[in-house]
């Protein structure tokens, strides 16, 4: 396996700071929610995991919880304490949980972190509900703390990126592997930090907006969150083909089986060796996903994937190293980034 570079395999006490954050943030997450109609609030505790179908109380993975992290060490780097992101940490983790409950029906996925997915639990129309409630909810809660109106503005710009990128990864699955129409890794990069990027780089953004930080402070946390958001994406398109099953939780070459566009395989179709185009011709046949694996090596879509995902880490170092921030948060930051990048490679 190709290694990762030696600044991201050092040890990370990352848990540590997801533990903190989802503690100080939880009392106002759980008042948001209880704010909400009793069944649609019941389809966002399911999906938070705190509690099983029909409302019984649960200890579930809710997820990372990196998006509220993210707001809190926001507001701490810019100087201010955790307290002051939590109603953006709030708002990004139920807008975060929204456009999962949504994603979940688009994608037509039966299960989330080893559960079944909300719509499949609850049915499609209810789903849709609670992600519109959530949705509505997290723009209530930002709109009511200090800076509300200026907040909202940000997390809506977010919001409307995050469906620019869903949109563009709906519409890659359509499209052909060769040719002129074929998705070139520089759109995929587009697609990455519009889905993913966008709602971290916010999260970050507006912990520090709530914190009073200055105007090149949320910027260059926001920019910070968009690269770690399409290293993030690689990573996983990378584990999503030869990720440790026992580890991912996925079937092994499961991306390739089901014949997504990632950025491994469109770097391989990139390159013009004659592989490619046997690639290409393997990929529309079904044809076998190990030889397929062994194909993108070989054309050097694992390493150049890699190198890819190396260079958003660093433009994260760039963006926290641009402006003046408390050490102790910016630590942590990079604690969060080392294991969220280091995960199984
Ligand atoms: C996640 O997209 C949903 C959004 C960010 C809108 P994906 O479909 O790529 O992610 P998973 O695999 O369902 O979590
Ligand atoms: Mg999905
Ligand atoms: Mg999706």
């Amino acid at each position: 396996m190709t290694a990762l570079p030696a600044a991201l395999t050092a040890p990370a006490d990352a848990p540590e700071v997801l533990d903190r954050c989802r503690e100080l943030v939880r009392p106002a997450l759980v008042e948001a929610v209880g704010r909400m109609h009793p069944w649609v609030g019941e389809m966002a505790a399911y999906s938070f995991g705190w509690c099983e179908v029909g409302g019984a109380p649960a200890v579930a993975s809710g997820g990372k919880g990196l998006r509220q992290a993210l707001a809190v060490l926001g507001a701490e780097a810019a100087g201010a304490p955790g307290r002051a992101g939590v109603p953006a940490a709030v708002a990004v983790e139920l807008v975060h949980t929204f456009s999962l409950l949504h994603d979940d029906i688009m994608d037509g996925d039966a299960a989330r972190r080893r559960r079944p997915t909300v719509w499949k639990a609850y049915g499609t129309g209810p789903a849709v509900l609670a992600g519109d409630a959530l949705f509505a909810l997290a723009v209530e809660t930002l709109a009511a703390a200090p800076g509300g109106p200026h907040a909202v503005r940000v997390l809506s710009a977010a919001l409307g990126d995050l469906v620019r990128g869903q949109a563009d990864d709906l519409l890659f699955a359509a499209r052909p592997w060769t040719g002129p129409q074929r998705v070139r890794p520089e759109e995929y990069r587009a697609m990455a930090e519009h889905k993913t990027g966008a709602l971290l780089g916010c999260g970050a953004a507006l912990g520090a907006l709530l914190g009073g930080a200055a105007p090149s402070v949320v910027d260059a946390l926001d920019r910070a969150g968009r690269h770690l958001g399409i290293a993030f994406q690689v990573i996983d398109d990378v584990l999503g083909i030869w990720g440790d099953p026992t580890v991912t939780g996925k079937p092994v070459h499961g991306d390739l089986r089901e014949r997504k566009k990632t950025f491994p395989v469109l770097a391989a179709l990139d390159s013009d060796a004659p592989g490619a185009q046997r690639l290409a011709a393997l990929l529309d046949a079904g044809g076998d996903p190990e030889e397929a694996a062994a194909l993108i090596e070989t054309l050097d879509g694992r390493s150049v994937a890699l190198a890819e995902a190396e260079g958003h880490i660093a433009a994260v170092e760039t963006a926290l190293a641009d402006v003046a921030l408390e050490a102790r948060p910016v630590h942590e930051l990079r604690s969060l980034l080392e294991y969220l990048v280091r995960r199984d490679l």
